[in-house]
């Protein structure tokens, strides 16, 4: 999968998904956009997004723990890194994709790649 976070802001679109302040620290916002399941995460006040689906089974990715960066897969315990979508732990062997995200105007805005 793709680290869409380090693409060229020339070649991502910047989709306002809501206001900043539903998004509190510690919390998490599941969306759906574009046919892409994607879940926010609030940590410490940094935002990061990642696909919401494991890439070894299809796991709901947003449903597990955070270990400091990293989100545990419910199912059988693949680790992901949420700032880069990098694969950390098996039985993934696949990255999940990240996507760039910012505040603007009191609003949260997700980047994603420009068909
Ligand atoms: S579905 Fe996520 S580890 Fe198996």
């Amino acid at each position: 999968m793709f680290n869409y976070t380090t693409l060229d802001t020339s070649k991502i679109e910047f989709a306002e998904i809501a206001p900043a302040s539903e998004l509190p620290n510690g919390e998490r916002l599941f969306l759906e956009i574009e046919g892409r399941a994607i879940v926010i995460f609030n940590i410490a006040g940094q935002l990061f997004a990642i696909g919401d689906v494991c890439t070894h089974d299809d796991g709901p990715l947003g449903d597990g723990d955070l270990e400091e960066y990293n989100i545990v897969c419910p199912r059988h315990g693949a680790e992901f890194d949420v700032r880069t979508g990098k694969v950390m732990q098996m039985p993934a062997v696949v990255d999940i994709p990240a996507y760039p995200v910012k505040v603007e105007g009191g609003m949260i805005k997700i980047g994603l790649p420009r068909e």
